[in-house]
Order: C-alpha cells, then structure tokens, then sequence
C-alpha cells in the first residue's frame, strides 16, 4: 500500500455518519476533506458531533453540488436515503469521482444498471472510477476464519443458514419507518440487505425463490419480517435453505448460524459495534464443540481502507456491481413474498 491517502467527501448529514466519519478519519490510507447537506448547517454540525478531537481541515457545504464538483475530492461516501443512491451516485461518477454506495446500493435493479452505465463511460474515458455497496460486515476478520472452519469440514455440507438481526427502534428514529417497503422504507430495505446478503454469502448460490412474512405498519413499512429463501436442493438431493428473521420491535440480535450434515456454527456479533468482541462457536452430532473469540476490529475502518486501496492502487473492489444486482433481485423478491404473505 502507498503512503498517499485518497481525499474523501460525504454526501449527507445522515446518522450512519456516527460510525463511518470516524472510521474515514481513522483509516490509514483516507483524508476526510469535506461533508455536504442539503439542510443549512447541517453538515457542520454533524462534522462537529462527529469528528472529535480532529485537527485536519474540512469544508462544509450546504449544497451537494458543491462537494461533488470540488476538484480537492477523489471519493464520496453516500449515505443518503436508499431511493437517492442512484441519482447522487451517478452525478458523482459523471463528475469523476469514486464512489462508495451505503446499502442497498439502489432499490431498483434498473437504478444499478443505470450506475454500472456510468463507471462503464467514465471507464471509457479512462478515468478507472471504482464503485463498491458498503456492506461493511464483510470487511470483518471473522468471516474469513468462519470459513476457515467450515472448510475443515468440521460441521459438513451446509444444508442450513439462519440470520437474524434485530433491535428496538427508539422513538427517534421512527422517521425510518414512515414510508412503505414500495418507496425504500421498512426493516426489508434497512436491515434486509445484511441478512439476505448473509444466506447468499453463506451458501455461495444464489436463491430460487422466497416466502416471506411480515408486520406492517400503518405507512406500509414491514417493522418485523421473517423468511425463508430456497437455494436448491444439493447434490445428494437435500434441501438448501436460508432464514432470516429482522425486526425493529425486539431486542439486539445480530448473528448467524450455519448448519451442516454433521455439525453446526454460529457467529454472535455480526452487524456489530466496534467494541463488540467476536465469537465464534460450533459443535458437531459427534459431541465436538468449540468457541473462539477474536480480537475487536472495526469493521468500517477496513471497509474504508480497502476501498481507498482498491482505487490508489488500481485494484477490484471485493464487493462487485453481480453481487448487488444479486442482493437487490432476492430482497425486491422478498418485498413481494412479504407484501403479499407469501
Ligand atoms: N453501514 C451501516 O452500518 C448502516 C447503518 C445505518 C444505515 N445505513 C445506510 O446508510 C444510509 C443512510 O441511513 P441513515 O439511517 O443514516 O439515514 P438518515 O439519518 O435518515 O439520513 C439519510 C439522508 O436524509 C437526510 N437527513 C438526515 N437527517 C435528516 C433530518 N433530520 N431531516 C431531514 N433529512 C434528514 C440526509 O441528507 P441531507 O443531509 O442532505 O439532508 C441524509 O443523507 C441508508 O442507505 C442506510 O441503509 C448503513
């Protein structure tokens, strides 16, 4: 890795900025030089709230033009609201910039054919623009030793796959969940894509087909839904399926589980804070068991440093334009299952 550090902006004065303006400041390959909001002061104030103790320079605007056409800035992060993705996303690319998309990269397959068109012609140009969806967990050190054990063959085929993330959503926040899961609003979209995107992960395949259930709320946003994804059977003729189980009304669960033909593993703290400390259990029919727990990473700050690596040293983002296509297909898929109870 070079000792140049990629200049990023933020696009929005969103909440998600508690974690991920730390984590661009601290990561060792990224400059924060600006943050922009379409509210008057709302960027600075959130810079301020945000960025304690940093003594680098940063410009506040409060017009996202402004910050996109800055020519000091080579990355945005977006985290604006999941329908908006797409729109800001692409001026962005247009203007020459990389861009980190917060998940779900867009809420309609047609929005991130739409951003792929644009790399594609900034590509063209050769400006080698980079555009990653910003699925931070997989940026943690404790997947890769999940699948470290699950290669050992300790727990068998995966036949199984359970996630399940929940929390109760304070009063403050209930904003989230005043629009319908048809406009971008619900527990599907906001914590959906980590759970699904987890079964999909976990199995390695993609998913045939969904049945899902929900409780809606009175603006049609699914608070609670649960459901199960059918990654076909195996080659020994065995049912391959995936559960999740998300919901705003309970309390914190952020784990998965996979079950194999001879044992099972599950991993506690997923989509988890950075102090979080990461544990890891399996045991096997045999009477086998075992729990190993890892040093704390954040996994934001790895999220940001391998994209600022990807794009100073002309490398391939881990997460890729099929995968989002692919995330997005099973959770519109999903939508529909629950929207219609079934
Ligand atoms: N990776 C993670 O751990 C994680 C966690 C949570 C959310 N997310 C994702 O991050 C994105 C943002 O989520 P969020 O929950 O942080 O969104 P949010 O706080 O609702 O902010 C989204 C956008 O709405 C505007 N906004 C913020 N507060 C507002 C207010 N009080 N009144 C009016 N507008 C306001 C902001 O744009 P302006 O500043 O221009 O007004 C902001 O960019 C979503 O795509 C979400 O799925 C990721």
């Amino acid at each position: 890795m070079s000792d140049t550090k990629l200049k990023w902006g933020i696009l929005g004065a969103a909440r998600v900025n508690e974690r991920l303006l730390p984590a661009i400041i601290e990561a060792s390959n990224s400059q924060l030089v600006a943050i922009a909001s379409r509210r008057a002061g709302a960027a600075k104030a959130t810079l301020e709230k945000y960025a304690t103790n940093y003594d680098g320079y940063v410009a506040c605007y409060d017009d996202m033009d402004a910050l996109i056409n800055d020519k000091n800035i080579e990355a945005i992060y977006c985290p604006m609201a999941n329908e908006e993705h797409a729109e800001w996303a692409i001026k962005a690319i247009n203007a020459g910039k990389h861009v980190l998309i917060e998940k779900p990269m867009a809420t309609k397959l047609s929005d991130i054919d739409a951003i792929e068109v644009a790399v594609k012609k900034a590509n063209a140009r050769k400006e080698n623009i980079c555009v990653m969806e910003g699925f931070m967990y997989r940026f943690h050190p404790q997947h890769a030793r999940v699948v470290e054990i699950v290669k050992s063959g300790v727990i068998g085929d995966i036949l199984s796959v359970r996630s399940s993330f929940s929390f109760l959503m304070r009063e403050a926040r209930m904003y989230r969940i005043n629009r319908a899961m048809s406009q971008g609003g619900g527990a599907l979209w906001d914590i959906g894509p980590y759970a699904i995107h987890t079964l999909r992960w976990a199995f390695g395949l993609e998913p045939k087909s969904v049945i899902a259930h929900a409780k809606l709320n009175e603006h049609g946003a699914d608070v609670v839904t649960s459901g199960i994804l059918d990654f076909g059977n195996d080659a020994k003729n065995r049912a391959r399926f995936g559960h999740f189980d998300i919901s705003f009304e309970r309390s914190r669960k952020s784990e998965y589980e996979i079950i194999g033909d001879k044992g099972w593993l599950k991993c506690h703290t997923v989509w988890a804070f950075d102090k979080d400390v990461p544990v890891i259990s399996w045991g096997t029919d045999a009477g086998e068991s075992g729990e190993e727990k890892l040093a704390p990473a954040n996994h934001f700050v790895l999220e940001i440093e391998h994209f600022s690596d990807c794009v100073l040293n002309n490398k391939p983002t881990h997460l890729t334009f099929d995968d989002a296509k692919a995330n997005c297909a099973a959770l519109q898929a999903s939508i529909h299952a629950a929207s219609r109870g079934a």
